[in-house]
C-alpha cells in the first residue's frame, strides 16, 4: 500500500509516541517544518506524495537527530484522505502533539481557461484535508489538554487576487477556519495559528506555473517562515504574517477600498504574452 508508513523509524526520545505531523513535507516550507522541529527534539511524520523525497529528507535529518520520523507517501487531495491518514496513526500508536497543515498549492492562469479538475484538486488540498486534518486530530488534543496547530495560509488570503483567485480564495478561507478556531478551543489548551508567509523561495511557482513575479522586499526563506511561525505558536498567537512589508501591506489594503485592492492586485498577476 503506498500510504502505509515506512516500517523503519529512526531512532527513539523522551517525546515517547508524541508527534509532529507535517503534511506537504517533501519540498519547502514542510521540508524547513521537519528539520526545525526534528531539531527541537520533536518526533516527525511526514507526509506528501514524493516517497523518494521523502526518503531523501528522513535520511539527512535522522543523521543528526535522534528522533523517530515516519512517512507516510499519500495524496491527500483525494477524497477521504484524511480518515485514511487518520486511521494509520491509530494503527501505528501515533499520538499527534503538533499538526502543520502545509500541503498546498496555487495555480496560475485566467480561471475560465485553468482546467477545472486542478481547480477542484485545490481546494480538495487546501481547504477539505486541512479541515478534515483538524476535526480529526483535534479531540485527542483536546483531550490531552494541549496541542498545535500551524495551518500555513499567505498573505494571498487578506484579499482577492485575480488570475490566482481561487487559490486567493482558498487561503482566505484557512486564515478565517483558524483564527475562529483558535478562540474556540484556547480554553482547551489548544494553540491555533494561521501562518500567513508572503512570497517565499520554494517549489510553489514553479508547481503552480506562475510567471516571474516581483514581491516588495524579495522573496523570503522558508527558513525564516518557519522560525516566525514556530515563535508565533509558542506565544499563543492565532495570525502571524512573515515580514513587516507584509505587515504594512495587509494593514493599507485593510483601509483601501477592496475592488481597488482586487485591480491592483491583478495588475501584478495579470499573466503576460510568452
Ligand atoms: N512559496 C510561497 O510563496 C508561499 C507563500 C504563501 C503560502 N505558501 C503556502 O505554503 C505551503 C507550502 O508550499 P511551499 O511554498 O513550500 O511549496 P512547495 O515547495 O511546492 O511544497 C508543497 C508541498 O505540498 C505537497 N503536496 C502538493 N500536493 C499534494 C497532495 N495532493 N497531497 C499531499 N501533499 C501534496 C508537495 O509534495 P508532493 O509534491 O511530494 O506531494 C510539497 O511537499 C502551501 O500551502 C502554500 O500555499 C507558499
Amino acid at each position: 500500500m503506498p500510504e502505509r508508513p515506512s516500517p523503519q523509524s529512526t531512532g527513539a526520545n523522551a517525546a515517547g509516541n508524541l508527534f509532529a505531523l507535517i503534511t506537504g513535507a517533501s519540498s519547502g516550507i514542510g521540508a524547513c517544518f521537519a528539520r526545525a522541529l526534528a531539531g527541537r527534539g520533536q518526533n516527525i511524520v511526514l507526509v506528501a506524495r514524493s516517497r523518494n523525497r521523502l526518503e531523501a529528507i528522513r535520511s539527512e535529518i535522522a543523521a543528526k537527530n535522534q528522533v523517530s520520523i515516519e512517512i507516510v507517501e499519500m495524496d491527500l487531495s483525494i477524497p477521504e484522505a484524511a480518515a485514511r491518514l487518520a486511521g494509520l496513526l491509530k494503527e501505528r500508536g501515533i499520538n499527534v502533539s503538533l499538526l502543520v497543515n502545509n500541503a498546498g498549492f496555487g495555480e496560475h492562469g485566467e480561471f475560465a481557461e485553468l482546467p477545472l479538475a486542478r481547480q477542484s484538486e485545490m481546494l480538495r488540498l487546501n481547504i477539505v484535508a486541512l479541515t478534515e486534518l483538524t476535526r480529526l486530530l483535534l479531540p485527542d488534543m483536546i483531550s490531552r489538554r494541549g496541542g498545535g496547530i500551524i495551518n500555513v495560509s499567505s498573505t494571498a488570503s487578506f484579499q482577492p487576487i485575480p488570475y490566482t483567485s481561487v487559490y486567493a480564495a482558498t487561503k482566505a478561507y484557512v486564515t478565517s477556519f483558524s483564527m475562529g478556531l483558535a478562540e474556540e478551543v484556547a480554553r482547551h489548551g489548544v494553540k491555533v495559528l494561521a501562518l500567513c508567509p508572503g512570497g517565499t523561495a520554494t517549489n510553489f511557482f514553479d508547481a503552480g506555473h506562475f510567471q516571474k513575479l516581483n514581491f516588495p522586499g524579495g522573496l523570503q526563506s522558508p527558513e525564516e517562515v518557519v522560525e516566525r511561525g514556530l515563535r508565533a505558536l509558542q506565544r499563543g498567537k492565532s495570525l502571524a504574517v512573515t515580514r513587516s512589508i507584509n505587515r504594512l501591506l495587509v494593514f493599507v489594503q485593510r483601509l483601501a477600498p477592496r475592488r481597488l485592492v482586487a485591480r491592483q492586485a491583478g495588475e501584478m498577476f495579470r499573466p503576460r504574452a510568452k
